[in-house]
């Protein structure tokens, strides 16, 4: 007889000041804020509410570690083996963050044991091999000289990352960033604060010198913009919404500041007749529902071709209505809350735009209990391009479904929109698999498959989706600056 398997114990909180230069200290202000449990809309702990003056301190700190520390002087094989040995730490509390992980954010301890903290690792591992793999080149030029070029660190870089993976969002800025070299000023989501603090305690612990990592929480028009607008920041990594990073960029141009930015989507994930049916349906599923929905790639248009649509929607519905969701530390539940009052809010809008302008609401479209952020799976059909929910990011539990009758037809509506993230099609036909990966205009495009990421494979955004790319060898270019050195040879 299948029991069921025990709640995970809620984690210890250990840090929730400022990490600045070393020490732990709380806000120069003396503020606090809430971090709230989205299950149970309890405050799990007040968190240093850091500010202009905190981001100083932090990237004084971060300066001097670049210019003048044990941290510059480090071989460049030895950083590679320090960042491995934050991996090791990390392995050895990986129980405990996801369960940290999964109180501070709502998503599934099944799902931040299986994907959050392995592919935190994974990235972090990655970068550490490409420490002291980082070369430059030598050139032939007109006359008598010797040209060659070095990849340097950009140097002091701000951090600025989203809730909905926080301890990846970690992952994948610092891991890049500690290759190249640079020392960081983090500000994690004021929403899920707590594993990033948790990391940087870890990294601590591993032998990471002084002010190489420092960790500002707080709110983004403060702590955010102070780290943007700081004269001695050299380059801004932001992963968040489009309008925040139009902020950003107004924000930078004082300073001029090299910028990266992970925003939005609205991506088309299509259907062509002849696909493996219940591949694509499972496919299609996880793809919108994975993570309450809180994804950049979220494959929220979902386009299904006329002549299978009826079928596809019958089975779609089955994996629905078994879908188990409640309280995330129980290791069977398949579906947190959404991680605070405003995003519920803002979707909660969205389903009831979705009613209004005609679409038919097939399953979901309510909240769930009456504790926690909890949103029903929604599926909308009869969508209709022009719908709000068929152009704006949700970044939630609500798929919509649109109908269409040939692929010039759907790369034309896949690619209506200002977004271009990802895409996906399933087809059995590798002529038009390799068609539509050409034609369709995001950054990533999956062919049956979806939300298949590596540290490897380098992701980022068409459009507005985006600017540059982070993991793989083109997100570590991101932190570095090449310099040329000629020298005369007469
Ligand atoms: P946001 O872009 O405002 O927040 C992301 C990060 O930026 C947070 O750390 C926040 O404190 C910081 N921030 C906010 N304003 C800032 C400013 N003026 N200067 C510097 N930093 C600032 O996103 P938010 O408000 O949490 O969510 C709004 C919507 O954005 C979501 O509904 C979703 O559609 C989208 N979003 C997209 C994400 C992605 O992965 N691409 C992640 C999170 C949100
Ligand atoms: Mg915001």
């Amino acid at each position: 007889m299948a029991t069921a398997s025990p709640v995970v114990p809620k984690p210890q909180i250990r840090q929730t000041e400022c990490f600045i230069g070393g020490q732990w200290t709380p806000a120069k202000s003396g503020k606090t804020f809430a971090t709230v449990n989205p299950a149970s809309e309890e405050v799990i702990a007040e968190v240093a509410e850091g500010d202009a003056e905190d981001v100083d301190a932090a990237v004084k700190a971060a300066r001097r570690a670049f210019e003048d520390s044990e941290w510059s002087r480090m071989d460049a094989r030895d950083r590679g083996r320090l960042m491995h040995r934050l991996c090791d730490l990390i392995e050895e509390e990986a129980e405990e963050l996801a369960a940290l992980e999964t109180l501070d954010n709502g998503k599934p301890i099944r799902d931040a044991r299986a994907a959050d903290l392995p592919l935190a690792i994974d990235c972090l591992r990655y970068y550490a091999g490409f420490a002291d793999k980082i070369e430059g080149e030598t050139i032939p030029v007109r006359g008598n000289y010797f040209t060659y070029t070095r990849q340097e660190p950009v140097g002091v870089v701000g951090q600025i990352i989203p809730w909905n993976f926080p301890i990846l969002m970690v992952a994948w800025k610092w891991g890049p960033a500690l290759a190249a070299g640079c020392t960081i000023v983090m500000k994690p989501a004021e929403q899920t604060p707590l594993t990033c603090l948790r990391l940087a305690r870890l990294a601590q612990k591993a032998g990471f010198p002084d002010g190489v990592i420092n960790i500002v929480p707080g709110y983004g028009p403060t702590a955010g913009a102070a780290l943007v607008k700081h004269p001695d920041v050299d380059k801004i990594a932001f992963t968040g919404e489009h309008l925040t990073a139009q902020t950003i960029m107004q924000d930078a141009s004082q300073t001029l500041k090299r910028l990266t930015f992970e925003l939005g989507g609205k991506s088309p994930n299509i259907v062509l007749p002849d696909a493996d049916l219940d591949a694509a349906v499972a496919g299609s599923h996880f793809g919108l529902f994975f993570n309450q929905g809180q994804c950049c790639c979220a494959g929220s248009r979902l386009f299904v071709h006329e002549s299978i649509h009826d079928d596809f929607i019958d089975r779609l519905s089955a994996l629905n209505t078994n879908r188990k969701l409640g309280n995330p530390l129980d290791p069977e539940t398949e579906q947190g809350p959404q991680v605070d009052r405003n995003q519920f809010d803002k979707i909660m809008s969205f389903i009831e735009r979705g009613k209004s302008e005609g679409a038919t609401c097939l399953s979901g479209g309510s909240r769930h209990g009456d504790v926690g952020y909890f949103i029903e799976p929604t599926v909308f059909t009869n969508v209709e391009d022009e719908m709000a929910i068929a152009k704006d990011e949700i970044f939630g539990p609500v798929m919509s479904v649109l109908k269409f009758k040939d692929i010039d037809e759907v790369i034309e509506r896949g690619n209506q929109t200002f977004y271009g993230l990802a895409a996906a099609v399933w087809t059995r036909d590798v002529a038009a698999a390799h068609r539509m990966a050409d034609a369709l205009r995001a950054g990533t495009v999956w062919v049956n498959c979806y939300d298949v990421f590596d540290a490897a494979a380098p992701f980022g955004g068409f459009k507005m989706s985006g600017q540059g790319r982070e993991l793989g060898a083109k997100g570590l270019n991101a932190y570095l600056e090449t310099k040329t050195v000629t020298v005369a040879l007469d």
